[in-house]
């Protein structure tokens, strides 16, 4: 039986998980560590609207088990001594340098994690990979553990996270499945059996899967791949709704009633975002090129090509349609955010947008309901498009949706957010430059409301 669990990385997985492990498992000692303080200081803030990751559900969770079995920390080294079973949680963002550069994943911070577990243990410990990792690195790891640690034994699990944010605790409460890989020997099952045992105080034992450590490792990469497919095919055919004058709802509808297709992930959209997909599929393709599957690797990374195509030919349009020019024109983004219910905005839609529409010298005004000022502005100087301080002098941020559309001449929806269905659109409507657009990017608006109002409204694919 497990007694403590450290994990390391508190980040959108790691907070969320392990408050749920820790909730669930009221006699398991569970200890988020990362070496960021400020983020630590937020999970251990009095005041649950201000933990660091937005989760609907996630403040009661916490404050249920935070102090009784939940711990978040700075001491890193402390809890990983303790404890029997390590998650590791770190970003495992894409390589910005050297060989496989813009597409396979960076893992020092991994690495770094793996050498401080085998410099502080002085018990035989469990490391669980929580992080998308590439295929094989669990070898690495072990390769690493082995040959620095103190003679202590590691076995290394795979145990990917196929939460998806925003619903995250949803997801964590009922999974459709726990995949668990591990070696198959017998010190191997015996460390699966125990990551079993803590799950299935919550998780039915016929949705715990176990799988040899590439399985579980590949399985993760390939959901990923063929969620984010479901969008770019979708994303294609709305393309040629709107050139044919079909409606891609219409057809959404028509092909989702098929079971054997079903109804999920069919949303035409301004593009898919997110930490994971286009992250994963970046892997997965680089995998395939290193074994020299080429076609494998083409095949799949067309998935991004379409996705790129998507984001770009939503500005496009916008400049279009604005009588080809959006210079010293305000348009409002509603969002900012890569899906509703998040302020995550790692690989939104809206800040590709954004960039080409100030490459347009538009002025963009920004709102999102929970995104911050300072979040914006760091991704769009991470592009490093333009300066820090044109990006500031070209695209402001504003904390009320009317303030954003005020003499706007046209709004652009980035996200699905529920409320934006709720604003009063007559009075945005008559605060707004006239002919007043709305390019609706992740079609959540009534058109035909929006119409009689006086919008001239678009929609993707109709
Ligand atoms: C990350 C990866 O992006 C994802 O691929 C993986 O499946 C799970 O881990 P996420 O939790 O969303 O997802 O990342 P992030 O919110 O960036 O959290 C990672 C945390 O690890 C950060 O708080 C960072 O400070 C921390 N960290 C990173 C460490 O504590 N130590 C390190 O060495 C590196
Ligand atoms: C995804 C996976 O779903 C999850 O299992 C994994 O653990 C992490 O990656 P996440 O990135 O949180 O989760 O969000 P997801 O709901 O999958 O959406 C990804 C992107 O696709 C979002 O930008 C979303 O707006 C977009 N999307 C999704 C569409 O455009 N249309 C759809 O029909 C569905």
């Amino acid at each position: 039986m497990i007694t403590k669990i450290c994990c390391i990385g508190a980040g959108y997985v790691g907070g969320p998980t392990m408050a749920v492990i820790a909730q669930k498992n009221p006699n398991i000692k569970v200890t988020v560590v990362d070496l960021n303080e400020k983020r630590i200081a937020a999970w251990n803030d009095e005041n649950l609207d201000n933990l660091p990751v937005y989760e609907p559900g996630l403040d009661k969770v916490v404050a249920e088990a935070r102090g009784r079995n939940l711990f978040f920390s700075t001491e890193v080294d402390q809890a990983i001594d303790e404890a029997e079973m390590i998650f590791i949680s770190v970003n495992t963002p894409t390589k910005t340098y050297g060989v496989g550069k813009g597409m396979a994943a960076d893992l020092k911070y991994i690495e770094l994690c793996a050498r401080q577990i085998a410099r502080v243990s002085k018990t035989n410990k469990i490391v669980v990979e929580k992080s998308t990792l590439p295929v094989r690195t669990a070898s690495a790891i072990k390769s690493i553990l082995e040959n620095t640690g103190n003679g202590v034994q590691f076995q290394i699990l795979s145990n990917p996270e196929f939460l998806a944010e925003g619903t995250a605790v949803e997801d964590l409460m009922a999974p459709d499945r726990v995949l668990i890989g591990g070696d198959t020997t017998p010190e191997g099952i015996k460390a699966m059996n125990k990551l079993v045992d803590v799950y299935a105080t919550w998780v039915p034992r016929e949705r715990i899967l176990t799988t040899n450590v590439w399985s579980s490792e590949l399985s993760k990469l390939v959901a990923n791949a063929f969620l984010a497919q479901r969008v770019s095919s979708i994303n294609a055919i709305s393309e040629l709704c709107e050139s044919t004058g079909a409606n891609v709802n219409e057809v959404s509808k028509a092909i989702g009633m098929d079971s054997r297709i079903g109804s999920k992930f069919l949303k035409a959209s301004v593009g898919f975002g997110g930490s994971c997909f286009q992250k994963d599929i970046l892997n997965l393709v680089y995998i395939a090129k290193t074994y020299g599957l080429n076609e494998v690797a083409d095949y799949w990374e067309q998935v991004i090509i379409m996705n790129d195509h998507q984001k770009r030919r939503f500005a496009k349009n916008i400049v279009k349609t604005l009588y080809n020019t959006v210079s010293g024109k305000k348009i409002a983004f509603l969002g900012w955010a890569f899906k509703k219910d998040t302020n995550d905005t790692r690989e939104s839609a809206a800040i590709y947008v954004a960039n080409d529409l100030l490459y347009e010298n538009a002025n963009v005004v920004v709102f999102d309901p929970k995104v911050e000022e300072t979040q914006v502005y760091s991704d769009l100087d991470y592009l490093e498009t333009r300066t820090s301080d044109e990006n500031k002098t070209m695209l402001k941020v504003v904390t009320s949706p009317y303030e954003a559309c005020k003499d706007a001449h046209a709004i652009a929806i980035l996200t699905e957010w529920d409320e934006f269905k709720d604003y009063n659109w007559e009075e945005i409507y008559q605060n707004m430059q006239k002919p007043a657009f709305i390019f609706d990017g992740r079609n959540v608006l009534d058109k035909n409301k929006l119409e009689k109002i006086g919008f001239k409204y678009q929609a993707i694919g109709s």
